[in-house]
């Protein structure tokens, strides 16, 4: 069994909107209900933590446990996690801002995690534009093109033992504040992480384009 840790309680700077991000309205419900309603049709989450900014635990919907987040993304998670249920074994982290986020995903990413013996799985798709590497001087001078075969852009859920993502997370605040990703502080204590493929279609909304196109598919969804 498992319990879900929905991290809800950034600001939304590059989206620009008035109210934190994890509320803007998306096709009819706040963005954060999105992913809540899809972790709910998940029958292997026993438990849904959410972290919220700091004076909207109100804006949590009915049934989960809310948080309040902290300055960066991995104390959100720190936070939600010290108010989960300790009896789960599995921890599911998902980031709000992956509103097209499917039940399905979430179950193959728990069936991953006891399939392999690893310490996270980690959703991700495929890299479809070239990536070059460039030099700080001179500015922009390309140094290497990278493999693109290798390459994989990666997304949330990411799931892991709980065990090795409390040992993760007991990082020093400087390493904390750098991560941008809970598994690269899986791998940075030693841990074992693995990708499974996920389709593009679970992006994060980060821009006013992103939302747009959320707006758009989610709004299909609803129509079914
Ligand atoms: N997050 C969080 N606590 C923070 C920062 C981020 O819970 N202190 C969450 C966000 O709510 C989001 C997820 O982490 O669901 C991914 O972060 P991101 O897309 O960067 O969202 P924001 O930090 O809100 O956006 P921005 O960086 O543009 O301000
Ligand atoms: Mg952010």
């Amino acid at each position: 069994m498992a319990v879900a840790l929905i991290v809800a309680a950034g600001r939304g700077e590059r989206l620009g909107s008035a109210m934190p991000k994890a509320l803007v309205p998306v096709a009819g419900r706040p963005m954060l209900e999105w992913s809540v309603a899809a972790l709910r049709e998940v029958a292997a989450v026993t438990q849904i933590v959410v972290a919220l900014p700091e004076g909207l635990l109100d804006a949590a919907p009915a049934g989960v446990v809310a948080v309040c987040g902290g300055p960066t993304r991995s104390e959100s998670v720190r936070a939600a996690l010290r108010a989960a249920a300790a009896a789960d074994e599995i921890v599911v982290v998902h980031d709000a801002a992956r509103a097209l986020v499917t039940p399905a995903l979430f179950s193959e990413a728990i069936t991953e995690l006891e399939r392999s013996g690893v310490d996270a799985v980690v959703a991700a798709a495929p890299v479809t534009d070239t990536i070059k590497q460039v030099r700080e001087s001179p500015a922009m001078r390309v140094s290497a093109t990278l493999d693109r075969s290798r390459l994989w852009a990666v997304q949330t859920p990411q799931v892991f033992r709980r065990a090795a993502l409390e040992r993760a997370l007991a990082a020093p605040a400087q390493l904390l504040a750098a991560a941008t990703d809970d598994a690269w502080l899986v791998e940075q204590a030693g841990g074992s992480v693995a990708l499974f493929a996920a389709s593009a279609e679970n992006f994060k909304i980060t821009t006013g384009l992103d939302l747009q196109l959320a707006e758009l598919l989610l709004g299909r969804r609803e129509r079914g």
